[in-house]
């Protein structure tokens, strides 16, 4: 008796579901083939860049081998089920409570913290503690609550200008230019008022990596204090520069430190080394973070107390980030932000060297750092066209414009992450070196047909 042979046993690419091309928009009347279905996707996301390649991206494309076991283990834990899963919910306490005290809480048993899905949201927990204090203060005071605003440099991350946005809160950007780079405290009194709810400093600016200087911020506050009586707490974005001010600059003083810094954010998935999906939010006291803000969940027949914008989500990040913790150590992960840096100053210093260019900053405050043309140095293409060239070999180097006031200016900018080794950095340099040669040589201007687009990173 003759059976007709299984679809497996068909030539490549010629079976049903394969040599047709699949549905965009409508989920196809039968399924296929796990094998079939797995090739298409697959073969769909062939055409995304290379994650290892992707320079523009502060978030974690590298992992080794057992944590992508600890993923594989736990992908199927959702982190709001702390009475199904308890280890997982306290090894979420313990992180936080590291941060805490890496953080330099004065005491990290009186902090208080969550994670999330990533910064934006921990961001958006910060200020949001911000207008609650802020609105309970002032309604106790017999006075109006509808024009909170919060204070913060023209170069803050989009997720800063979501939260205004959402939570009906006024952006008071304050510009920065070539003498103030980032937010100083120079002028700040001039955008504080009464009506701040506060203001948020920049441990590593998106689009250049500098570190604002909190503590001069801080001074700067102090003195409105003084002046005015307002008293108006700091939250640090530390998206990047929280997981790396602690191991390369240990005595800069950014954060718990400092009484005015209510609460910090950062990201596990960027310096925390964890792959996407991972926001921290810790703030220095409990009573920072006002008590009708948190949910209860139940909890081994209790109550654990909950504030976050998502139920959902996945536990997965959260042991990741344990398994980093008690993997690399302190020491472990000094070790490899300061092999990064080491990266970033050796490719600074390497674009530095090219006559084209002139750096805005070098990698020493997170391994970050962005550079322009030349004024002069020629007519005939802009960094966006090197951007292309490099693309063609892989590359993806963003070329973007500076933030309000200094938008005229398009810088191009590196991050280095654990992963883009000593060696792959030398190849980059070389093909930067390559691509400027080729367009000095340009004999006429190339077009140009690139959109001033905002920079979303
Ligand atoms: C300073 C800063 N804040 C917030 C964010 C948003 O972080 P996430 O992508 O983790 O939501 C970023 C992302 O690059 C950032 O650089």
């Amino acid at each position: 008796m003759s059976s007709s042979p299984s679809s497996d046993y068909e030539p490549m690419f010629t079976r049903p579901g394969e040599a047709s091309v699949a549905p965009r928009h409508l989920i196809p009347p039968q399924g296929s083939l796990p094998a079939t279905a797995r090739q298409i996707v697959e073969d769909e996301t062939i055409l995304d860049g290379n994650a290892r390649l992707n320079l523009a991206t502060f978030v974690s494309t590298w992992m080794d081998d057992d944590a992508k076991q600890v993923y594989t283990s736990s992908f199927d834990k959702n982190m709001i089920d702390k009475d199904e899963y308890p280890q997982t919910a306290a090894i979420e306490d313990n992180c936080w409570h590291m941060l805490a005290n890496l953080w330099n809480a004065p005491d990290a048993s009186g902090a208080i913290g969550t994670s999330t899905v990533g910064s934006s949201e921990a961001c958006m927990l910060g200020g949001l503690a911000f207008k609650r204090r802020w609105q309970q203060a002032r309604r106790a005071a017999g006075k109006d609550t509808s024009t909170p605003n919060l204070v913060m440099s023209s170069a803050v991350q989009v997720c800063w200008e979501k939260f205004c946005n959402y939570f009906d809160v006024e952006p008071r950007y304050v510009p920065i230019s070539e003498e103030h780079k980032t937010l100083d405290g120079h002028d700040l009194a001039t955008y504080v008022d009464e009506n701040t709810i506060g203001v948020v400093a920049i441990m590593g600016v998106t689009y250049t990596g500098m570190y604002e200087p909190v503590a001069a911020i801080a001074a700067a506050l102090d003195e409105i204090q003084k002046d005015t009586g307002l008293d108006i707490p700091i939250h640090v974005d530390g998206a990047s520069g929280a997981m790396i001010a602690p191991f390369l600059q240990p005595d800069l003083v950014w954060d718990f430190r400092l009484e005015r810094v209510h609460s910090i954010s950062t990201s596990g998935h960027k310096y925390g080394l964890v792959y996407p999906g991972l926001g921290w939010v810790v703030w220095r006291e409990e009573k920072w973070l006002p008590e009708d803000l948190v949910f209860k969940v139940s909890y081994l027949g209790g109550e654990m107390p909950t504030f976050a914008l998502n139920f959902s989500r996945p536990g997965a990040q959260v042991l990741l980030q344990y398994y980093l913790f008690l993997r690399l150590g302190f020491e472990g992960y000094r070790a490899v932000q300061q092999e990064s840096q080491d990266v970033a100053k050796y490719l600074s210093a390497g674009i530095a060297g090219l006559d084209a260019f002139e750096l805005w900053n070098d990698g020493s405050d997170i391994p970050v750092f962005a550079w322009r043309l030349k004024d002069g140095h020629t007519k005939n293409w802009t960094l966006y066209h090197l951007q292309d060239r490099l693309r063609m070999r892989g590359w993806l180097v963003p070329a973007y414009p500076m933030p309000a006031d200094l938008e005229q200016i398009t810088v191009q900018r590196i991050v280095v992450r654990n992963g883009l080794s000593m060696d792959l950095a030398a190849d980059l340099l070389d093909a930067i070196t390559a691509e400027v040669a080729h367009l000095d040589a340009l004999t006429a201007p190339m077009p140009s047909d690139h959109p001033d687009s905002a920079f979303h990173h």
